[in-house]
């Protein structure tokens, strides 16, 4: 089986984790993250995503939507703040980690973990906030799924997204042509921000260092979007 290394900035939540092998060639969106899980006990920090922090600690508390929320490092910080969330991702092996290390922070009341695939599944419209955090997946056109969390906004309700910036890559990336990743000016057009019933608060690319595995540093960039829906 080939093996594609999905490293194309590092999002451990800032540590110094090692790069993702994907197993491309698994066929279906399950196997392949399954594959990518099961390589190592832990792959994110458990640490929830620095723009994640900067960007909804101050938000009024409510219903959350993550999508593609891995082992739920998010999802534990969202619910530690008091939100309620619905935690999503196609790989039940990182839905159970995350299940796991949520009821060893006794948050487990506050968290539903579900097991979708967003290429299939369609989010009810009613989260206050919907946050969709380097839901990279090459099986999974990055047009579709951010539309998919754009959808899911309550009126009223914020919608974050943060994905990698094509050209803000880590340099060890093996993904500098890849169409996983969008820039600011992309995610706008594609989710129609100008016209469609948004206040936008932020749409920027940010910059982040982080460190690779060997422990060499590295500037990557981030595409940051906050937008509040129009009620
Ligand atoms: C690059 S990881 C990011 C995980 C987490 N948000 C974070 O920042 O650490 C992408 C996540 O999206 C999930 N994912 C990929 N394709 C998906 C799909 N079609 N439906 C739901 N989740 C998906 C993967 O299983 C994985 O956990």
């Amino acid at each position: 089986m080939t093996q594609h290394t999905h490293d194309g900035g590092t999002h451990q939540h800032g540590d110094q984790q090692g790069r993702l092998n994907l197993h491309e060639d698994a066929g279906n969106a399950v196997d392949m993250w399954d594959g990518m899980y099961r390589e190592r006990s832990k792959i994110w920090s458990g640490n929830p995503n620095p723009q994640l922090v900067a960007e909804a600690g101050n938000l009024p508390l409510g219903t959350a939507l993550d999508l593609g929320c891995g082992e739920g490092g998010d999802a534990i910080w969202l619910a530690r703040k008091g939100w309620r969330v619905t935690a999503v991702d196609v790989s039940s092996v990182a839905l159970e980690r995350g299940a796991a290390h949520a009821a060893e922070n006794g948050q487990e009341e506050r968290i539903t973990w579900q097991q979708q695939d967003l290429a299939e599944w369609t989010p009810e419209p009613v989260f206050d906030l919907v946050s969709a955090q380097f839901l990279h997946s090459p099986l999974l056109p990055w047009q579709d799924s951010t539309a998919k969390a754009a959808a899911a906004v309550a009126p009223g309700g914020t919608l974050l997204i943060v994905g990698h910036h094509p050209h803000g890559l880590a340099p060890w990336s093996h993904h500098h042509e890849s169409d996983m990743f969008y820039t600011p000016e992309e995610l706008a057009e594609a989710l129609d921000l100008k016209t469609g019933p948004w206040t936008v608060e932020v749409l920027e690319a940010r910059e982040r260092t982080i460190e690779s595995p060997e422990g060499t540093p590295a500037t990557i960039l981030d595409t940051v979007l906050r937008a509040t829906k129009n009620a």
